[in-house]
């Protein structure tokens, strides 16, 4: 039989990235465009240079994934891209490009959810991994813990009430002079600092054991900067790092380890930018191990935006038979 080509593209926030992937799990190329020094000078994303730094690079984002991936548009069977949830002139960029090659090409088109693609994530590696499991998706704007019911399937059991848990990062790094992109700095700064060095509370949501919260945590971290600034008192900024990441990480993976315990799944994955933070990486595998649950996590470089994912995430709907029309638009805040 003939093999499935997808060429995937991704534009919702910040990375401007295409990939083609071979029958759904088989990766050829994935290149990724980083805006991120663009956006330091900023301290965060902003959206309207997010767009213009996308239609700079997108063209020849895809060019190099079908040149890396040794084919031509002719052999590709299918676009998918990201169409939500993102910054909307940030996704329109994709959707308008996959949209004219589609057209142009006479090939079918499939819209893809971008957290459907970071959970599609696990599948590169872990050719072994199929439907059901619990999943934890933590990225910069979400945080949610499902079950993976089926390919595309999802059935949400709990969700943050506040911040999400990249936000939270992103957040805690500014405030203590670490920068943007929060995330990562406050992983290499915990490194060097003591867990429990600063005792910060663990957010709770009463009666819903798989909600979270973050929102507590972090005005607990902010008031602990105010006060040592106050009173002229110096911050260990990595005992603060690693405090902080402690109270996150603890959260996150008691409830999923939770959650799979008691709907019976014995296979949980992690997925978006924060399943790439190294203290949850550890502690997720101790406690499952410890529970008799296999674990499943992608590369660091498939748990942040990547088109690859994106290609996975369209190659099952393609087979389940999903096309989208020419009237495709971007949906910033589309559901789960
Ligand atoms: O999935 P992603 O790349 O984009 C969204 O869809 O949001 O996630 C980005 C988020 C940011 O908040 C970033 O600070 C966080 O993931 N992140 C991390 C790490 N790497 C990225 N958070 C904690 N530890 C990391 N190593
Ligand atoms: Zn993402």
């Amino acid at each position: 039989t003939k093999d499935i080509l997808i060429l995937a593209i991704e534009s919702s926030c910040d990375e401007t990235a295409a990939s083609v992937v071979k029958n759904g799990r088989t990766i050829l190329s994935n290149v990724i465009s980083s805006q991120i020094d663009t956006h330091t000078a900023y301290g965060g994303v902003v959206p309207e240079i997010a767009s213009r730094e996308h239609i700079k690079a997108i063209n020849y984002v895809i060019e190099r994934a079908l040149t890396e991936a040794a084919v031509t548009l002719a052999d590709i069977t299918a676009i998918g891209v990201t169409y939500g949830p993102g910054l909307v002139g940030a996704l329109l960029v994709g959707v308008a490009e996959a949209k004219a090659i589609a057209y142009a090409a006479q090939k079918p088109l499939i819209g893809v959810h971008h957290i459907e693609g970071h959970v599609s994530a696990n599948f590169i590696e872990n050719k072994d991994l199929e439907p059901p499991f619990v999943c934890l998706i933590v990225s910069g704007g979400h945080t949610h813990l499902v079950i993976v019911k089926d390919y595309g399937e999802f059935e949400i059991i709990g969700r943050t009430r506040d911040d999400a848990a990249g936000e939270a990062f992103d957040k805690v790094a500014r405030a203590v002079g670490l920068g943007y992109p929060g995330g990562p700095k406050v992983d290499r700064a915990a490194k060097e600092g003591n867990p429990h060095a600063i005792e910060f509370p663990r957010g709770k949501v009463a009666d819903s054991p798989y909600d979270f919260s973050f929102s507590g945590l972090k005005s607990a971290v902010l008031n602990y900067i105010n006060h040592a600034k106050m009173t002229g008192e110096e911050i260990c900024v990595p005992d603060l790092a690693a405090s902080f990441q402690n109270s996150v990480v603890d959260s996150l993976v008691s409830r999923a380890i939770l959650a799979a315990k008691e709907y019976g799944y014995q296979k949980l994955a992690i997925a978006g930018g924060v399943a790439s933070n190294t203290a949850l990486r550890a502690v997720m595998e101790e406690a499952c191990k410890k529970n008799g649950i296999s674990f499943y996590h992608p590369s660091p470089v498939f748990c942040t935006d990547n088109a690859a994912m994106i290609g996975v995430a369209a190659y099952y709907e393609y087979i389940r038979g999903k096309r989208s029309g020419w009237d495709l638009n971007a949906v910033p805040n589309l559901k789960l």
